[in-house]
């Protein structure tokens, strides 16, 4: 029998790899992708599968039931058996210390109306993509395990936490079907350029300068977002209920050592680095032991860093167009509010 897979934020970044991905290597399975399309949710990004038959797109926001309950019926119109993955979210830090509420909204109270919808429809599995960023900040040593206690310091990551205490209580009070995921940074095709990677290839092809937060010495596991779809597939066919799964590839890097990477690779000068304020509450290191999924589920990253980061610089490159459009808009009158002042 064939899936039916209701992806939710399958317009954003990792969410629209996703899509891709299953159209790539599970050309059987029927997905309904329903995406509220916010700033950061470009239709654009599912052109490689707009016309594929078993794709169907969903304008509609977790955190109002009725939308929610239009994609489980356009679900269920597909037959098969009903799996849910759950990317959408508010995703940026940095605006999360600008405004919290949103991040409320759709990451706890959008998370627990589509927990209470998927209960309803009888899902077989739903997959709650979360982040590291849950378990708050390491120090020089050390790396999250699924048993490091959650100790969110952002706005984000608080909201974030508290959606995976809204899983876990569906596993443990109603034997609800899930899944946790929590992955480290990602990259590649299709992230918004508030995120720094995107940001700093954007900025650097224009010549124009790149704002290095702090000392620049914060540090991030960066997992190329291919290798982390297949992660969460891995863990959708295979993962145990109530279980969590840290995803990472040990690919620590420095903020700086990042930016000089991105650098050397377009030819540009270091000069373009400059420091800006930090960011408040600024969590100084994430790394990720991903052994459990490892050993587990037999899932392991499949691109090298010194591979994927050339790939990464390339697709922007070629997709200047994607590119120009997202930077337009309202993705400027943030720009200009976050880095107005420095
Ligand atoms: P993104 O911001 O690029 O995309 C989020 C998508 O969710 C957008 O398409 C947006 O329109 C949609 N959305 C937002 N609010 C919605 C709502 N109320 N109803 C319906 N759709 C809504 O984010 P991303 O980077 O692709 O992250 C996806 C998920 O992965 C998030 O849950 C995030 O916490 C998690 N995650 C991200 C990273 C990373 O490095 N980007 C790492 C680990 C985990
Ligand atoms: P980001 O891509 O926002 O991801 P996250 O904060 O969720 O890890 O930022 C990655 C790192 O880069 C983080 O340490 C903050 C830093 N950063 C900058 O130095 N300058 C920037 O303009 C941005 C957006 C981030």
């Amino acid at each position: 029998m064939h899936h039916t897979i209701l992806v939710t934020g399958g317009a954003g970044f990792i969410g629209s790899n996703f899509v891709h991905m299953l159209a790539e290597i599970r050309p059987e399975a029927r997905v309904v992708n329903l995406d509220a399309l916010t700033y950061a949710g470009n239709l654009e990004n599912l052109e490689p599968v707009a016309k594929n038959a078993r794709h169907r797109f969903v304008h509609g926001d977790i955190t109002k039931p009725e939308d929610v309950e239009k994609a489980f019926q356009e679900a269920k119109g597909l037959g098969g058996q009903l799996f849910v993955v759950h990317f959408a979210a508010e995703s940026h830090v940095d605006r999360s210390i600008v405004s919290g509420t949103p991040f409320v909204t759709t990451n706890v109270v959008g998370t627990q109306i589509l927990l209470d919808a998927s209960r309803r429809h009888g899902v077989e599995k739903f997959v709650h993509v979360s982040t590291d960023e849950v378990y708050g900040s390491l120090g020089d040593t050390g790396l999250f395990t699924e048993e490091t206690p959650l100790a969110p310091n952002s706005p984000y990551s608080a909201s974030k936490a508290g959606s995976d205490l809204l899983v876990r209580a569906a596993v443990h009070t109603h034997g609800f079907p899930a899944c946790i995921t929590r992955c480290s940074n990602n990259y590649g095709p299709y992230q918004f350029p508030e995120k720094f990677l995107p940001l700093m290839i954007a900025n650097a092809t224009e010549g124009k300068s790149i704002p290095v937060y702090g000392d620049g010495m914060y540090v991030r596991d960066w997992l190329y977002v291919r290798d982390h779809c297949e992660a969460i597939l891995a863990v959708l066919e295979k993962g145990q209920v109530g279980e969590a799964y840290n995803i990472g590839g040990n690919n620590e890097l420095a903020n700086l050592v990042l930016v000089r990477h991105v650098l050397r690779e377009l030819g540009k000068p270091e000069s373009l680095i400059t420091y800006v304020k930090d960011r408040p509450g600024h969590d100084r290191r994430y790394a990720i032991d991903a052994t459990k999924i490892r050993r587990e589920l037999g899932w392991s990253p499949r691109f090298t860093f010194a591979e994927a980061l050339p790939l990464t610089i390339r697709w922007y490159a070629t997709h200047s167009g994607w590119l120009q459009r997202v930077r337009s808009g309202a993705y400027r009158e943030y720009y200009a509010r976050q880095y107005g002042a420095s």
